[in-house]
């Protein structure tokens, strides 16, 4: 049950830092090196090229893995849409490997091209939070998130579940494969890193309460912006406010504003900046100031080490390839407190399912 909590929601990103420290405990040997399955790790061993292929807010856990892979794994990787991949089927690699990533394992569209794949001969793996599901079932190899039941349609532990297990995962194969970037990158530290940083946004609620209150308790529409994984937060904190509060919300790349979107700026139209990352936080914190230049109503989210006085939110210092454990913390709580706000049923939001078995 959710207990003392109003809505499971709220309990759900909770657990976060709990699932982050359970996926260090069970994929790691407890000196941080990563165990995986022998056979799967010989059969990721094989691939020329990586497929990922999801829905929603995992098809956004997907993006971040595209960095990981390539990065720590050195291995080419793209991330598809299930219900555009089912249908176009791209030119595919010699090697290709697919990764299904899904917190029910019951997606259909994912299911479609499962079968195709398999027909094909393929190496498949399922990441799901639900070991006893259709996808973890058909694929060749599963890996469990140990999330523990979500319930709320909005998905939030599942999401950071599955990068942090995308995050191990690369940096196994990557170890595996010799990769030197992935000797130098501490997955379950990280992780560690990830359960207090997400811990320190949590005791902030009542603050991210009253900043949705200001941003989004009466706006029509809302823009997150960021580079790089800061980008893909951003799709992910958009799809959480449109969903619950049914807010119109729409996630962008920084760096395409001023090819389009910033006309789309008016007075008081609420805009959230992701500025974290090192590499891109200068440009990001232009684009901002840009549309606060315009009348917008900026919330500059930054991490420690790129904040200045003007930033309203920070988020403790992270390697950018897993940024999104705790950018999206803020991103979860501002949806939810807007749905709040709003009055709305958070766990059941209209015209959608926890689980969509229909293509
Ligand atoms: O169970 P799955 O991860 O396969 O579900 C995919 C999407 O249906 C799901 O993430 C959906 O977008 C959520 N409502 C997002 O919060």
């Amino acid at each position: 049950g959710k207990g003392t909590y109003p809505f499971f929601m709220l309990k759900e990103i909770d657990e976060q830092p709990v699932v982050m420290r359970r996926l260090v405990e069970k994929y790691t040997d407890g000196h941080g090196n990563v165990v995986l399955p022998e056979a799967l790790l010989a059969a990721l061993k094989q691939a020329d090229r990586l497929y990922i292929v999801a829905a929603g807010t995992s098809y956004h856990a997907g993006l971040v893995g595209k960095p990981l892979f390539e990065t720590l794994a050195g291995v080419p990787t793209e991330v598809d849409l299930a219900s555009e991949f089912g249908y176009h089927i791209p030119l595919l690699s010699k090697h290709p490997f697919f990764i299904f990533l899904s917190q029910s394992g019951e997606t259909a569209d994912i299911r479609q091209v499962l079968v195709k794949i398999k027909a094909l001969g393929h190496p498949t793996l399922t990441i799901t939070n639900v070991g006893s599901s259709t996808l973890a079932r058909e694929a060749d190899y599963c890996l469990e998130l140990h999330a523990g039941p979500e319930i709320a349609v909005a998905s939030t532990k599942a999401y950071t579940g599955q990068i942090g297990l995308e995050a191990l995962v690369a940096q196994g194969l990557g170890i595996a494969k010799g990769n030197q970037k992935a000797a130098e990158f501490d997955a379950a530290h990280q992780l560690g890193l990830a359960a207090a940083g997400q811990q320190a946004l949590i005791d902030q609620k009542d603050r991210l309460h009253e900043i949705a209150t200001d941003m989004f308790k009466t706006t029509r529409n809302a823009f997150y912006i960021g580079r790089g994984t800061d980008y893909y937060a951003s799709l992910e904190a958009a799809l959480k406010l449109k969903e619950i509060s049914y807010v119109q919300a729409e996630g962008f790349a920084a760096g395409e504003l001023k090819h389009g979107t910033i006309s789309l700026i008016e007075k008081d139209t609420p805009v959230v900046a992701y500025i974290s990352d090192p590499v891109t936080a200068a440009h990001t914190r232009s684009n901002a100031d840009e549309i606060a230049a315009r009348g917008g109503k900026v919330l500059r989210i930054a991490s420690a080490s790129q904040a200045t006085d003007e930033d309203q939110l920070v988020v403790n210092d992270i390697d950018p390839l897993v940024s999104p454990l705790l950018t999206i913390i803020p991103g979860q709580l501002l949806g939810y407190y807007t749905s709040v706000d709003r009055g709305y049923d958070v766990d059941k939001p209209r015209n959608l399912a926890k689980s969509v078995t229909v293509e």
